[in-house]
Order: structure tokens, then sequence, then C-alpha cells
């Protein structure tokens, strides 16, 4: 057997440290994956406001606190902190960094008073991308590949090829960059790229500037040895289209060669119904009476009336344009005239927030919503839903789709990005879901309509739930691509 590839996974989010969305999930189950195929993982991340360290197991390491890293003209105190996730596939270290001033908040992004990104996120993720460097030299430990992930760790594939590029240490370390949502760019002034101790000579076009902005995440895409992001489709839609690249299409294009799109994968540890230890009922695709039984606590939850012929739609999602939320409040009125109950759990965009107060308020037997972070609602709402309503603008994976076919809840999407991917309309007995293109509110209807039309007929929806719920998507075959681009990339000079 050939030798295990060393590996840092730098993020952003981790659960169960923090968590606003699916980079959190897959920052946890990837590095587990690795790890299980024989490629030791360790995970660093930001250590966000004043966690339970007790239960979370978090430890200190004596040598590496104090550790000084300079950001503009501040040197800025960082102490690292260890920890471990455990799962069934084995352990993972974490390095959780820590700076009082930087990550005391409780948030990763946005002040959650104001509702707007923290004013010095520049500063803040300058000093973990450079943490993160600094770092490696203390902790006797080589990575063969940096596995950075969105646009707040992108400054590391940039300082390993410019400041860094002569230092021993980094020698023959590779890094990839996996875009999991190219609407987060990391823009700031020229004055953010004065405090990143980047050379002045990469501030252009070909380099870290975009639209005399500094992008942190061009940084990423510019100098990270391979790109990839998380599905196969989303890979195509962002190097042909300027919707979906964003501005970025054309450096995209540009590093075709080098792109990469492999879907995330699901941890069946946690999000499957015969496990789920967050759930009132535990069921298998052959005990379906026990899905409705979830179903009526998710009813008696939102303080909506059970009923069997009455299907349940579900949402749990971000609160945010990428959703599709202004399909849904096109489309309401018209949902509403439906046989059906609707239940969202979201955070985020204020005003759809208000929105969706006003439609609960207006049908108050047909929608329960609830604003906020729940795990354990979130699972209550996979297992205890009929339909699983996803309808984004853009979509580069998407995990909740996948989840909901293994909890039997038909996904109603539409059809982009990783959606495309995973869910294909059922038809003629085949297939796992419904599927809609047009971006409008009338197409998703159509879909909505095509869904509740199968429902009518018990035992046709019975067998599309269990063909849903034989629907396999671990990690093992996506792992495995990673780790042959891992080592694709070493071969590289
Ligand atoms: P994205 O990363 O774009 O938000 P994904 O579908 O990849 O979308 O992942 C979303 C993840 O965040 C899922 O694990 C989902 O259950 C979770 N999630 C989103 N909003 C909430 C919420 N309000 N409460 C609990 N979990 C949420
Ligand atoms: C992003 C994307 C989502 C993806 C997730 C994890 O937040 O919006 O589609 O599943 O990252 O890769």
């Amino acid at each position: 057997m050939s030798k295990g590839l060393n590996i840092l996974f730098c993020t952003s989010e981790v659960t169960p440290y923090s968590k606003t969305g699916g980079l959190a999930d897959v920052s946890n189950s990837l590095p587990q994956e690795l790890n299980a195929a024989g490629h030791p993982v360790r995970i660093i991340t930001p250590k966000y406001g004043t966690l339970d360290e007790r239960r979370l197991r978090i430890y200190e390491i004596k040598r590496l606190t104090n550790i000084e890293v300079p950001v503009g003209d501040k040197i800025a105190i960082c102490n690292i902190k260890s920890s471990f996730i455990v799962s069934p596939k084995g352990k993972a270290q974490v390095f959780l960094i820590e700076n009082e001033e930087y990550f005391g908040k409780s948030s990763p992004y946005v002040d959650q008073k104001t509702g707007k990104d923290y004013p010095d996120n520049d500063e803040r993720f300058i000093f973990f991308n450079r943490a993160v460097v600094q770092v490696l030299g203390l902790l006797g430990w080589q990575p063969d590949v940096i596995h950075c992930n969105d646009w707040q760790t992108g400054l590391i594939p940039a300082y390993l090829k410019t400041i860094y590029a002569k230092d021993p240490l980094f020698h023959n370390v590779k890094s990839i960059f996996t875009i999991h949502n190219l609407a987060f760019q990391g823009i700031f002034p020229h004055t953010s790229f004065l405090k990143s101790g980047l050379p002045e000579n990469i501030y252009n076009e070909e380099g870290v500037e975009y639209y005399d902005k500094f992008s942190m995440l061009k940084a990423g895409l510019v100098y990270s040895d391979a790109i990839t992001t998380v599905s196969e489709n989303y890979s195509k839609e962002i190097a042909t289209t300027h919707e979906y690249g964003m501005g970025f299409e054309g450096l995209l294009k540009k590093r075709k060669k080098d792109l990469y799109g492999i879907l995330n994968g699901v941890d069946y540890s946690v999000w499957n119904p015969e496990r789920d230890s967050l759930l009132p009922f535990r069921y298998t695709s052959k005990e379906l009476p026990l899905k409705r039984e979830n179903k009526k606590a998710l009813c008696k939850h939102f303080n909506l009336e059970f009923n069997a012929e009455t299907p349940v739609i579900g949402i749990i999602s971000r609160l945010s344009d990428q959703k599709g939320f202004d399909l849904i409040k096109n489309a309401i009125p018209e949902m509403m005239k439906e046989n059906i109950q609707f239940v969202l759990l979201g955070s985020g965009d204020k005003t759809y927030q208000k929105f969706f107060e006003g439609v609960k308020k207006k049908y108050t037997q047909k929608v329960g919503v609830h604003f906020g972070f729940s795990e354990e609602l979130a699972h209550l709402i996979e297992a205890g839903s009929d339909m699983f309503l996803m309808p984004s603008k853009y979509e580069p994976c998407g995990l909740n789709q996948m989840y909901s076919l293994k909890y039997g809840t038909i996904p109603i999407v539409r059809a982009t990005g990783g959606l495309a991917d995973t869910i294909t309309e059922y038809k003629n007995g085949k297939g796992n879901g419904f599927l809609f293109n047009k971006y409008e509110p009338a197409e998703m209807m159509k879909a909505i309509k095509r869904a509740l039309k199968l429902y009518s007929n018990r035992e046709e929806w019975i067998k599309l739930i269990r063909q849903a719920m034989a629907y396999d998507f671990s990690w093992e075959v996506s792992a495995k691509k990673y780790i042959d681009l891992y080592r694709s990339i070493m071969k590289k000079g």
C-alpha cells in the first residue's frame, strides 16, 4: 500500500465548533473520510466566541501559545488549542485558533445585532490565513497538501507562492482551493491588501486585484495548484456563464484544466433516520408508519393539525436570495390554495423573515415558521416532512436535498448546480424527486403540483419514498477523487 498523505484542511467553519451552512458539515465529514482511507488529516479553524471547552474537549497546547502574527503594522497574538472530532470513521485532530480581538465574537462572519458583516473581516481572516502558515513551522508536522476552502482561506495559496516560497518548510507543499460558494468573494479595499503582507507586485489583474479592489477569493483561485468545486455541474456552470461565474468565469475558464467538480458526500452517521438520535422515532424504509409519527411530532411542534392526506412541505435554509426565496414569495398565494402545510426553519435576511412572519399570520392553520439555528429541529423537519423544497437560484452542491432522500422526504428542486447532479424527475417508476428549470414561480408551482398529484396515489408515493431512501451519497467515492487529485498535484513540479 502506498504511503498516506498528510493533509491540512483549512476552514472557517466546522461542526461541532461552528456552523452557518454546508461548509461546516463538509469540513467535519470529508477529513474523517480521508483519515479512514489512511491519510492523516488535521483541521485548522478559528475558535469563535466562548465555546463550552469542557463539553467539546478543547485543550490548550502550552508550547503553542502567544504566537506572534503580523497583521499590517500590528502584531496579533495567537493561541492554538486542540480538540478531536470523533465519529464511527475514526477521529481527526482539530487546531482551533484563538484570538480574543478577532474571534471573540460568537458568529463567524456577521454581526447578529446589525445583520451586517463585521467591519474588521479583512483583518480577521488575514490573521487566520497568516496564522495557519506561521503555525505550521511550530507543529513539527509537515503537510503534503494544504486544502483551503472559500475566500476565508484564499490567502494561504498566495503566501505559499510568494513570501514563503523559499522557506524549506514549504518546499513541495501543494495547495488546493475548494469553491463552496462563488458569491462570497472576500472583496476589500487596497488598504486591506497592505495588511496582508503580500508583495505589492501581485496587486494587479494577474494577481489578487479585482476591479481596483483586493479579492481574497481571487488569491485562492490564482495561486492554488488545483481548484475544485462541490459538484460537476456547478464546475461547468461557473466556467461558462457570468450568471454563475459571478465575474470569475474568465479566470476559471483560463484555469479550466486545473478545475474539478467533486460532489459533496453525506455523513450517514449523522443524517440517517435509522440511527438519528435527535428524532422522536427512528425508522427504515420498511417502517414508514414511524416516519408518520415524526410527521405528527413535527405538526405538534408547529401547532398544526396532523392530517395524513395533507402533505407537509419543509424547508431548512439560510434565508438568502441564493435559495430561491423570491420565487417562494411570489408563489405563496398559489401555494396556499393547495392542500398542503408548509414549515420553514431559517435564519439570515431579515426581509425574508418579516415576509414569512406575515405568511404565518395570514395562513395560521397551514404554516409553521422558526427563525434561528436549530440542529434538532432541522432533523425533525427532514424526518417529519413529506416533501423538501429547494428552488435555488444557484446551488454549488446542496446537502439538504441529499439528506432529504435518506429520510424519504421527496425533494422538489430547481435543476441547477449540484441539485441537478443529485435529483432526477420521478417518471415511469424511475427517479427520486421533482425538478424545474426556468427560475420562475409558475415553473416551480408546476413541479410542486406534480409532486402533490403523485402524493395522492399512496402506493406510488411509497414506492418513490423507498426508492429515494435507497440512494447512497456517502463520501467514499468523492474522497477517493480528492485523494487522486492530491496525488496528481504532488507529481507536478
Ligand atoms: P448552504 O451551505 O448553502 O447553506 P447546504 O444545503 O449545503 O446549503 O447546507 C446547509 C446546512 O445548514 C445543512 O446542514 C442544513 O441542515 C443547515 N441549516 C441551514 N439553516 C439552518 C437552520 N436555520 N438551522 C439548522 N440548520 C440549518
Ligand atoms: C455552500 C453552498 C452549498 C454547498 C455547501 C457545502 O454553502 O451554497 O451548495 O453544499 O457550500 O459545500
